[in-house]
């Protein structure tokens, strides 16, 4: 690996010689982080290409019994060190990863307690973490979080794409506003949404939070490897454009219940002049631990159908009878007539999926819990190991195993999280017992017990648990409505993928998700993560008896997702008949990986559009993905990724030169060429349209 020479210039080898002024800091190329203790408050700055991107910033933690950890400080000592490593992880958008960086860390004593924090800052070239650390020591053992002091104190009035800081769901549409004019109360008043609230406080966000200077810097704000500790939203001072940390409380108010030696999660700071490198960004991946699973052969990314869309749709029910109590005379529960998950349709996805090599199946509905699966008569709802009487899971099990298909589990707790902990090792066996290979768990409404917040500690700790039990089970995690992730899937890369926003199911029961929503979702939710957006509807209208549903997208914007938004589990989530009147199309998802050796970012500018290029993993395959908002766009796209001098042929899934997204959603075209390192490809997408492109060596 070339180590540039900038790098070496970082400076301080002596630390202490600074330590006396008490000011640090510490560049990679562009990126330049200040430390300082200012009358003994620690506060930090980042710079990029000598403009500020954060300006002196306080830092530390206010405690629940009314002391602080945010002023008094000296700084015993620092030190310096560079990092350069590359390492490979277990699936991903490329093969492998460098992670270097400028490490600095400074040691402080509080002169009034004698309690040591230090604060550990990492320079990359694409931005700045830091993390808190209570090392072991006498005087700050126990200790419960009133309020985390960190700010950004942005330099200007930023553009800013922002969902509000509701503490239960991430779920909402993004609004983009000045930073100035972010007033959740606002967005609530002009939306007519089911979803939507006011947050508990009118001026919080939640992170990843996008942000474009007004000369053209984007700054993306997040956090790295949440652990033990609950979600960082932040609270907005729309005057003083400056954004404090504002931690999730648990049911009584509280932040965080520490026990030292600790870490906090790191807070990110990701900084580029160009959009493109933000969607590229390592950054938080490299902030979080190498994988501690040791043998991963069995985590394998696949595409996925699913008994699920029909009832989104309200074709079928989850529930296999209309009422929790209706038992006909001979004990038995009588059936509504309408259960999706009964034998003879999961048999059917089943043949659909081997028919079209897409190796796995969802089943939502097949346990008992649904007639009553918010819990009004009754909190602990769900047993995970009961199918109805109609899901004949031995015969289910042994035919899909016939024909090469893998099952995928449905656990859906609403919410009742204690309640699944404690069925959790009968529900792995079970899946362990059937083969399942993967479960999509759930957390729908409240939680339980007492109330605590989706995103708070708590729940956090909930999450991580659930995927060290499926680690240990060897079945891979896909979690909805879960906190918004964070990187862990280094650590633990069988926690494959979340929901944590607003997915394209979103079409299926409410107003849905505008043209634009897909061009910031891979800028704000997935910088974390991979996400499972459910792409892939074909059928883009008239499937729910509202004739106002309809998905907001063209049929070639839906194949492109495959590629923009990405995931190494990935729902082909329309009916089996839909995609059946359409085998051209579904030729595209057919044959999209889902498991990759390069990506490049080829243009993106959030809420407007997004072109991205991969390559398939130990293949050389490559398949574009490009979208754009509300308005048509054309895109030239230069293919020289390619192996020079070798022949190609390229499928381009186009929309039709008449698509729109409002009027001609389903216009759809498909042309072949064939293409080298040299072709420039030129796409026209439509109003809320887009382009999938499959590129194979001839
Ligand atoms: C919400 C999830 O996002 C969706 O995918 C699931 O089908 C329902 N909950 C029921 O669990
Ligand atoms: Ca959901």
């Amino acid at each position: 690996m070339k180590k540039t020479a900038t790098l070496l210039l970082s400076l301080f080898t002596i630390g202490h010689l600074f330590a006396q002024n008490n000011n640090l800091s510490a560049s990679i190329n562009k990126v330049k982080l200040d430390f300082r203790l200012n009358n003994g408050k620690p506060e930090y700055a980042v710079y990029y290409d000598g403009k500020v991107i954060i300006k002196p910033s306080a830092m530390g933690f206010k405690l629940a019994d009314n002391t602080s950890l945010t002023d008094n400080f000296t700084l015993l000592s620092s030190e310096t060190k560079t990092v350069d490593t590359t390492w490979n992880p277990v699936w991903g958008e490329v093969k492998s990863i460098r992670n270097q960086y400028r490490q600095l860390t400074v040691h402080l004593k509080q002169n009034s307690t004698a309690r040591a924090m230090d604060i550990v800052f990492r320079v990359f070239n694409d931005g700045v973490g830091f993390r808190y650390v209570f090392p072991h020591e006498p005087n700050l053992r126990y200790f419960v979080i009133a309020n985390e002091a960190t700010q950004f104190a942005l330099a200007g009035d930023h553009k800013t794409f922002w969902i509000p800081g509701d503490y239960d769901t991430n779920e909402y549409p993004y609004t983009t506003s000045k930073i100035s004019e972010i007033d959740n109360r606002q967005m609530v008043k002009n939306s007519t949404e089911i979803a939507i609230r006011v947050a508990p406080d009118a001026h919080a966000v939640q992170t990843p939070l996008m942000m474009k200077t007004a000369d053209g810097l984007y700054i993306n704000i997040h956090e790295a490897a949440l652990v033990d500790f609950p979600a960082m939203q932040l609270h907005v001072d729309n005057s003083s454009y400056v954004l404090t940390a504002s931690l999730v409380p648990d049911a009584v108010g509280n932040k965080a219940y520490v026990h030292a030696p600790f870490n906090s999660p790191w807070r990110t700071i990701i900084v580029s002049d160009k959009a493109t490198d933000i969607l590229a960004s390592k950054l938080i991946l490299n902030l979080n631990d190498p994988s501690k699973i040791e043998n991963t052969s069995w985590i394998k990314p696949m595409k996925f159908v699913g008994v699920w869309w029909e009832m989104q749709t309200g074709k079928s029910t989850w529930n296999y009878s209309n009422y929790p109590d209706s038992l006909s005379a001979d004990g038995k529960m009588i059936p509504n007539g309408l259960h999706g998950a009964n034998t003879a349709n999961v048999k059917h996805y089943i043949d659909f999926a081997a028919k079209n090599s897409i190796k796995g199946v969802l089943v939502e509905g097949w346990n008992i819990g649904w007639e009553d699966w918010f819990g009004f008569w009754k909190e602990n709802v769900f047993s995970f190991v009961t199918p109805y009487p109609d899901f004949n899971i031995q015969e289910i099990t042994q035919y899909a195993a016939s024909k090469g298909v893998k099952m995928i589990m449905h656990n859906e707790t609403s919410g009742s999280a204690t309640d699944y902990e404690r069925q959790l090792d009968t529900a792995f066996k079970f899946m362990k017992k059937y083969g399942y290979v993967a479960v999509k768990t759930g957390y729908v409404g409240k939680i339980i017990p007492r109330g605590e917040h989706h995103d708070g500690q708590w729940m956090v700790n909930h999450y991580l648990r659930v995927a060290k039990k499926a680690a240990d089970y060897e079945v891979m995690l896909d979690a909805h409505e879960p906190v918004r992730p964070t990187g862990l899937q280094r650590t633990y890369p069988n926690w494959m993928a979340s929901e944590a926003g607003r997915g394209n199911e979103y079409n299926a029961f409410s107003k849905g998700n505008l043209p634009e929503h897909e061009t910031i979702m891979p800028f704000t939710r997935l910088m974390g993560g991979p996400m499972d957006y459910t792409p892939g509807i074909f059928k883009l209208k008239n499937y729910t008896e509202n004739p106002e549903r309809q998905v907001h997208t063209t049929l070639a914007k839906q194949l492109a997702l495959y590629i923009t938004m990405y995931s190494p589990l990935q729902m082909v989530a329309d009916l089996p008949e839909n995609y059946e009147k359409r085998p051209n199309a579904f030729q595209f998802i057919k044959d999209v990986a889902t498991d990759w050796d390069d990506t490049k970012i080829i243009e993106a500018e959030p809420g407007d559009y997004i072109t991205i290029a991969r390559k398939e993993k130990n293949s050389d395959n490559w398949f574009i993905g490009a979208i754009t908002d509300e308005n048509g766009r054309n895109s030239t796209v230069l293919l020289d990724f390619l192996d020079k001098g070798k022949k190609y042929l390229a499928t381009v899934y186009a929309d039709g030169a008449d698509a729109d997204w409002k009027t001609n959603l389903e216009s759809f075209q498909i042309k072949k060429m064939t293409v080298t390192s040299a072709t420039k490809l030129n796409l026209k997408l439509a109003k809320g349209g887009g382009a999938a492109i499959s590129i194979k060596p001839l």
